[in-house]
C-alpha cells in the first residue's frame, strides 16, 4: 500500500505548501467574502502580511455566529451556481449553518476521506457499511464518496432500522463499518439480541467519530467484536468527516490532514495561541477550499497538538468534548467523556449513560443515569450507584447522584449520542 507523497514529506515541504496555500486562501477570502473584507480591514491586516505561518495569529477569528449572521449564502466565495453540493449542520439552536462545496471541494473531500479510510486500515476492493446518516449531515455522503474514491464497495445503510443493519452486516459481510461509536454499540447489542456473535462477524475495522469517545469505549468495542476501532474527526463548517484521522498502525491520536487545514490551539478565554502540547480550543483554517474558505474558525473542540508519528502531519489528541457540552455543577467543570471513562471501569455498568441536570432549589444538581449490563436486584443497583458516586467525587471532584437503571431503559440515538439532558428551569 503506497501513501500519497505528502503524507510522508518532510516538515519543511509541508510548511512551504501550507504557507503558499494559506496566502491564496486569505486572498480569496479577502477579495470574495464581504465578511472577511470587513473583518481584515477592521483588524488592520492584509493577506500579503503573512510571511510565515505564525503570522496568521494576527488575523481575526471566525465563529459560528458569523456563519449564522451570513445565513444562508453570505460566506460563499463562489457564486451559488458554481456549487456542486450544499450541506447544513443541524445546530441545537435555531437556524442551521449552510456549507457549500464546488466540484473541486467535493473532490478534495473525497480524496481526504479515501486517505482517511486507508489510514484506518481500509483497502481497495473491501466492502464498507456506512451507518452514518445520509442527508444534510456530512457523515453519510462524506464517508460514501471517500469509500468509492478508494475503490471500495459501499453499502449506504444510513442510520436507523437497527435490525436491518444487523442483517445486512451478517449477509453482505462488510470489512469496514463507518458509524458513530454510540450507534455502533446499539448495533452490537442488537447483534447479540438476534443471536449473531459480533466476534464472528466479518467486520475488522470501525471508523468511528462525529462525537467524543474515550479509550475505555475503544476497549469496550474491541473486546466485544473483532473490530479495530479508530477515531475520525471533522465538522461540517470546515468540510465534514476526514479533517483528521487516526492511523491503524499507531492508534495514538488523529493526524490532521495539514496539507488542507492549518490547525492552531488557543486559550478559549484570551484567544492567545498556545504552543503544541498544551490543551485548548482547536482553531482551523482551510487551505484549499474554494466555495467557503474559513479563516481561524473556532471549533469549540478541546484538544492539544502533538508531533506526527505514522504521518508527517501533526496529531490532535482525542477530543475531550466541546466547550458547549461541558456542564458546570457548583463550580466544577464536567465533561461527559470523564463520566464515560469512569462508568466503563465498572464491569457491572454498560456504556449507555446520560447526564441529567436539574435545579430543584437554587443549586444545580447532576444525576448520572446509567444502565446496568445485566438485570440485577435493586440492592445490587444501589450498591453499584454508591460506588460510582464515590468514584466520580474522587476523580472529577463533583457530587453527583447516580441512578443505575435496567438494560435498555435509556433512549438510544441513531447518530450522535445525546449525553447531556438539561432539565433546569431558567434561574430567577
Ligand atoms: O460530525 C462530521 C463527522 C461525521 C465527523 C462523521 C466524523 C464522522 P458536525 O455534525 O458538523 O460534523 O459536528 C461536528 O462533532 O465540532 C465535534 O464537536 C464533534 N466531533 C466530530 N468528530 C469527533 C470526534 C460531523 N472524532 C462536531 N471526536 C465537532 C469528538 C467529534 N468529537
Amino acid at each position: 500500500m503506497s501513501l500519497e507523497p505528502i503524507e510522508t514529506a518532510s516538515r519543511d515541504e509541508l510548511s512551504a505548501l501550507q504557507l503558499r496555500r494559506l496566502r491564496e486562501t486569505l486572498r480569496l477570502a479577502y477579495e470574495k467574502v464581504p465578511h472577511y473584507t470587513r473583518a481584515f480591514d477592521n483588524a488592520g491586516v492584509r493577506p500579503e502580511d503573512v510571511r510565515q505561518l505564525s503570522d496568521l495569529a494576527g488575523f481575526p477569528f471566525t465563529t459560528k455566529q458569523h456563519l449564522r449572521d451570513a445565513y444562508p449564502y453570505g460566506m460563499l466565495a463562489a457564486p451559488r451556481e458554481r456549487l456542486a453540493r450544499i450541506h447544513a449542520s443541524s445546530g441545537t439552536t435555531g437556524q442551521p449553518t449552510v456549507v457549500g462545496y464546488t466540484q473541486a471541494d467535493v473532490d478534495v473531500w473525497s480524496d481526504l476521506m479515501a486517505r482517511s479510510i486507508r489510514a484506518a486500515g481500509g483497502r481497495p476492493g473491501q466492502l464498507v457499511h456506512v451507518a452514518y446518516g445520509y442527508g444534510l449531515f456530512t457523515g453519510g455522503l462524506g464517508a460514501h464518496y471517500g469509500a468509492e474514491r478508494l475503490g471500495c464497495t459501499v453499502v449506504p445503510a444510513s442510520g436507523g432500522a437497527t435490525e436491518r443493519q444487523v442483517l445486512l452486516i451478517r449477509d453482505l459481510r462488510p470489512d469496514i463499518v463507518m458509524v458513530t461509536p454510540s450507534y455502533l454499540l446499539v448495533i452490537l447489542d442488537e447483534m447479540e439480541r438476534m443471536g449473531v456473535d459480533p466476534v464472528e462477524s466479518s467486520l475488522r475495522v470501525g471508523i468511528l467519530g462525529a462525537e467524543p469517545w474515550t479509550q475505555e469505549m475503544r476497549l469496550e468495542i474491541e473486546r466485544r467484536s473483532a473490530i479495530s476501532a479508530v477515531d475520525i474527526y471533522g465538522l461540517s463548517e470546515v468540510m465534514g468527516p476526514g479533517v483528521a484521522q487516526e492511523c491503524a498502525e499507531t492508534k495514538d491520536g488523529l493526524h490532521i490532514w495539514e496539507d488542507h487545514f492549518y490547525p492552531e490551539i488557543i486559550d478559549p478565554i484570551s484567544g492567545e495561541v498556545l504552543p503544541d502540547g498544551e490543551f485548548g480550543e482547536l482553531v482551523l483554517t482551510t487551505l484549499t477550499k474554494e466555495a467557503m474558505p474559513l479563516i481561524r474558525y473556532r471549533t469549540r473542540d478541546l484538544t492539544r497538538l502533538m508531533p506526527g508519528t505514522a504521518r508527517t502531519m501533526r496529531r490532535m489528541e482525542h477530543v475531550t468534548g466541546r466547550s458547549d457540552d461541558m456542564v458546570i455543577v457548583r463550580g466544577v467543570n464536567v465533561f461527559p467523556t470523564q463520566i464515560e471513562e469512569l462508568v466503563l471501569r465498572d464491569p457491572a455498568l454498560s456504556p449507555h449513560f446520560q447526564l441529567v441536570l436539574t435545579r430543584p432549589a437554587r443549586l444545580d444538581e447532576l444525576t448520572v443515569q446509567v444502565e446496568a449490563r445485566q438485570q440485577t436486584s435493586s440492592d445490587e443497583k444501589q450498591r453499584t450507584a454508591q460506588t460510582l458516586t464515590a468514584v466520580i467525587k474522587a476523580n472529577v471532584g463533583v457530587s453527583a447522584s447516580v441512578e443505575v437503571c435496567d438494560p435498555g431503559a435509556l433512549e438510544r440515538s441513531l447518530g450522535k449520542a445525546k449525553r447531556v439532558v438539561d432539565r433546569r428551569r431558567p434561574a430567577g
